[in-house]
């Protein structure tokens, strides 16, 4: 007895409840119930939507049941997906059961328990929906790597010019109007640093011309239909995007001027691709979709909430971030970032990290249970059976009140130091804790370093330039739409 108790670890302040030996914990049966069939995820369906919201609608099944492990069914349900019924993970014990590809299959779980038709990329089923398993896993995701490792010089000069273009533009509008919309002329520079640090090539000198956003979004909605909702009234949206698939047809042609721009653009990646034994059409539509649905889907949920954080913590935060990032810009001389200086900015690298934990980009993740085994969470242990479907809701794993303190807040300083820094491994934007790094043998974001570097970025250059900010915020379909309403110029 002495001896278990000598093992349990001891609450500190950055974990103010640190893991239990999960053998001292209760074998519970996992709670919850689907209701009738057909009736009942319909019922949930809308209590998802519309009269609870996601968050409400898993926090008061959560709470009724007294358990964050629960069975429940997710959205959209028949007849779009046949079966809805998952088991909920809802803390931040159980949800990293998720990577572990020896427990849990990632086969066509990408968009949850429906896949989009494979129409809509090329007739292919892309990296994102393969399971480690699969034959073409690793030599896709090895393809990824080599673009990403090849053009890497690129990037930050990139960014630089599309970043400067875009606040020149800012200001301009918050000059002429008042406000400027941030989240659009973030999705053009987005765009633009993609296709020019990525491709070599500008959007605007080739036949896409400055369409690439809105065909993308346009396409994303095909996909994400079912699990979106666009501020229509309720009934009309459930019918439209909840209860039938939007017909591929509708956005070939676009998807195809899209696919012509990167067999066009992508020549010496689809060279690696026959050196690595992938078709060149294959390669084609992978780089469609990791570039326009992985990372400019990414960032276009991403940038927007960073501002919107950063946003909100205002002024003092503000200048904090602005001697930060022009002392070191100032000691690296030329007022240059580099990838050394931009490491050199604990304050920026924290609050990136913590915007990632208090609003991950893709709040959803799913995973089917390859065999029987038994999952922990805080207070119990659970039985699933093989081929039991596994949803993780981010967002309460990584808002875990007993894992973070002020779990709910932004604080943009967690993450400094040798403390912060023992958080990270529960940041786990990427589908994966953020201490790891992503391989061709897991599922973890083939872009997690790319990100974290975008992210840095964009706080760096916003705090070169001005002093501090001022936003509104409202909701758009697939995170914030944030307004600029002022842009301090740089006063030191
Ligand atoms: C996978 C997030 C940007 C390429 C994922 C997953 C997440 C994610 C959550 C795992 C999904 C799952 O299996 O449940 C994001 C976010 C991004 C971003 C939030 C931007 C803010 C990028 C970029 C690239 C990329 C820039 C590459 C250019 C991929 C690929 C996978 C993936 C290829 C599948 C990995 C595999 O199958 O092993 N991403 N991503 N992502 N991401 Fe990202």
């Amino acid at each position: 007895k002495f001896a278990v108790a000598a093992a349990i670890a001891k609450p500190t302040a950055s974990n103010p409840s640190p893991p239990q030996p999960t053998t001292l914990l209760p074998l519970r049966k996992i709670p919850g119930d689907y209701g009738p069939p057909l009736l009942g995820p319909l019922r949930d369906r809308f209590a998802y939507f519309y009269t609870e919201g996601r968050d409400a609608y898993l926090r008061s099944r959560s709470n009724r049941h007294r358990s964050t492990v629960l069975r429940l069914n997710v959205p959209p349900g028949p007849p779009i997906a046949a079966d809805p019924r998952v088991i909920a993970l809802l803390d931040a014990a159980s949800f990293p059961v998720l990577f572990d590809t020896d427990l849990v299959e990632k086969k066509d779980l990408f968009t949850g328990t429906f896949m989009p038709s494979v129409s809509l990329t090329g007739g292919y089923r892309t990296l994102s929906y393969l399971d480690p398993s699969e034959p073409n896993h690793a030599p896709l995701k090895k393809l990824l790597f080599h673009l990403l490792s090849s053009r890497h010089q690129h990037v930050i000069p990139e960014f630089r010019r599309t970043s400067a273009v875009m606040f020149d533009t800012l200001e301009a509008g918050i000059s002429a109007k008042g406000s400027a919309d941030f989240s659009a002329a973030s999705d053009k520079a987005a765009f633009d640093f993609l296709c020019r640090s990525l491709l070599g090539t500008d959007p605007a000198d080739t036949e896409l011309g400055p369409d690439g956003p809105k065909i993308i979004m346009k396409w994303i909605l095909f996909q994400l239909g079912p699990i979106m909702t666009l501020g229509l009234p309720n009934l009309v949206e459930d019918l439209l995007l909840h209860s039938v698939r939007l017909p591929p047809a509708l956005v070939r042609k676009d998807y195809d001027r899209l696919a012509g721009f990167f067999r066009r653009a992508a020549g010496p990646v689809l060279d690696e691709a026959g050196r690595i034994g992938v078709s060149r059409e294959e390669a084609v539509h992978n780089l469609v979709f990791s570039v326009c649905f992985n990372a400019f889907g990414g960032m276009n949920i991403l940038l927007p909430s960073l501002v919107k954080w950063v946003g909100r913590a205002g002024a003092r935060l503000h200048g904090r971030l602005a001697e930060e990032v022009r002392s070191v810009a100032r000691s690296a001389g030329g007022g240059g970032l580099s990838m050394r200086s931009l490491e050199s900015m604990p304050l920026v690298k924290s609050a990136v990290y913590e915007c990632l934990r208090v609003e991950p980009p893709v709040p959803l993740q799913f995973g089917r249970a390859k065999r029987d085994f038994v999952l922990s969470s805080h207070d119990a242990r659970y039985e699933v059976r093989a081929g039991e479907l596994l949803f993780g809701y981010q967002p309460f794993a990584t808002k875990d009140a007993r894992v973070f303190g002020r779990a709910e807040e932004f604080v943009a300083d967690r993450f400094v130091g040798e403390e912060g820094g023992r958080l990270l491994r529960h940041v786990v934007w990427s589908n994966g804790p953020e201490t790891q790094a992503a391989t061709v043998s897991n599922k973890q974001c083939a872009g997690k370093d790319f990100v974290v570097l975008v992210a840095r970025m964009l706080l760096a250059e916003l705090f070169l330039r001005y002093d501090s900010f001022d936003i509104e915020v409202g909701t758009s379909a697939l995170g914030s739409s944030v307004k600029l309403t002022s842009l301090k110029r740089a006063s030191f």
